[in-house]
């Protein structure tokens, strides 16, 4: 079911200064900060040759990374995302074997335009678990 990796997700206290330290000191490209209101974070991406880290900053009162930052204010890996063919047949597939999926389970709209599901980190290894349709 799984696909490729398609990011690594960390959440940082400051965007500016974590996106400059991934261009200068680790000599990465990084895009231009992105809003995505209807999830609550700003993100860049630092685009690698072989998949991408994205680096996730709160916005907004209700960001659901606050708590994560609260527990780990220097930042830290907040998710994995895989890439999956049907995102609709996955969640049920998952559903199915007791995983819990986060939401309603309607698929929103992720940073790259495409369908995204989240997992409940306590069903996978303590990690929060992205599902993006490709
Ligand atoms: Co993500």
């Amino acid at each position: 079911m799984l696909g490729r990796v398609n990011h690594v997700a960390i959440a940082v206290p400051d965007l500016s200064s974590a996106a400059e330290s991934y261009r200068s000191t680790l000599g990465a490209n990084v895009t231009e900060p992105q809003a995505l209101p209807e999830h609550g974070v700003t993100v860049v991406f630092v685009t690698l040759p072989n998949t991408k880290v994205e680096l996730l900053e709160p916005l907004g009162e209700a960001s659901p990374i606050a708590a994560f930052l609260a527990k780990n204010p220097a930042g830290g890996m907040h998710h994995i995302c895989y890439e999956v063919a049907d995102i609709i047949a996955a969640r049920d597939r998952l559903k199915q074997a007791g995983a819990r999926v986060l939401g309603d389970g309607t698929p929103k709209i992720g940073a790259h335009g495409k369908p995204v599901l989240f997992l409940h980190p306590k069903d996978f290894q303590g990690t929060l678990i992205e599902l993006e349709q490709v």
